[in-house]
């Protein structure tokens, strides 16, 4: 059966945690539905596949391009797609528009939207009226990295009360989930209890209703990640490994067999 955003939602009644995974591509967004993910983020972080050293080069076309891919991928997980930097924060209109591809041209079930600011809380308020489930995201929104870095975020009591407020309001104009990234435990603890819709943390503690990672962090085969990322395998040394050996056999003529 597939997830639908209601039984997120009583996930968290339940005190039942939410796995959300990031997949850019077909093959790891079927692994990672056939193994149960609850929810598959189109994540910006697919910047990372594509050279960029941060999320702000990533496009709509490119983000449509992976996204249809992990459609084709997955049966089970909601799906949401993440809205690319400066394709959402323009205007109402443009938000709607790249929201609007993400659900029909690619398939994805909902969008991710960086930001709790008084202008992005209206838009996102539009989307979700016009029928566009919506997720938010404060903390350390890496779409900001020239503003405030890849800092936590929250450290001050100013900067608490304002990610606090932010997030109660993404939750008055509609967002069915919210990502805190980044933040002290204690301050997603007080945003989780403040809040009947889940809290999804990454690098935000225990207490939040679900947890996301990016995959290629959790795989072990990101290049360099972040403190608060766990590596569950350790891919770059398994791929390493499996080419120099083939190498090897090659060039020993020992592949292929006569
Ligand atoms: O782009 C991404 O992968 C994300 C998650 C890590 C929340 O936004
Ligand atoms: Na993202």
């Amino acid at each position: 059966m597939a997830i639908t955003i209601r039984q997120l939602i009583q996930y968290k009644q339940q005190g039942r945690p939410i796995v959300a995974l990031t997949a850019w591509d077909y093959t790891i967004a079927q692994l990672l539905d056939v193994a149960g993910v609850d929810l598959i983020l189109v994540g910006d972080s697919m910047s990372v596949i594509l050279g960029y050293d941060t999320t702000l080069p990533l496009t709509l076309e490119e983000t449509l391009h992976h996204a249809k891919a992990v459609r084709r991928g997955v049966r089970h997980a909601l799906m949401v797609v993440d809205l690319p930097f400066l394709t959402y924060q323009e205007s109402i209109q443009q938000a709607m528009h790249s929201a609007g591809l993400a659900l029909k041209e690619a398939g994805g079930q909902a969008v991710k939207l960086e930001g709790g600011y008084p202008a992005m809380v209206e838009t996102i308020a539009r989307l979700v009226q016009a029928g566009i489930p919506v997720m938010g995201h404060v903390g350390l929104t890496p779409q900001s990295v020239h503003q405030i870095g890849l800092r936590q975020q929250g450290k001050t009591e100013t900067d608490r009360q304002r990610i606090l407020q932010e997030a109660i309001a993404l939750e008055q104009a509609g967002v069915f989930s919210i990502v805190l990234e980044h933040i002290p435990s204690d301050l997603a603890l007080e945003i989780t209890d403040k809040l009947s819709i889940p809290t999804i943390g990454i690098g935000a503690g225990p207490h939040c209703d679900g947890q996301v990672l990016v995959t290629s962090d959790v795989l072990g085969l990101s290049e360099k990640q972040p403190p608060f990322a766990k590596a569950y395998a350790n891919l770059r040394e398994t791929i390493t490994k499996a080419v120099q050996d083939y190498s090897f056999e090659v060039r020993q003529q020992k592949f292929p067999q006569k």
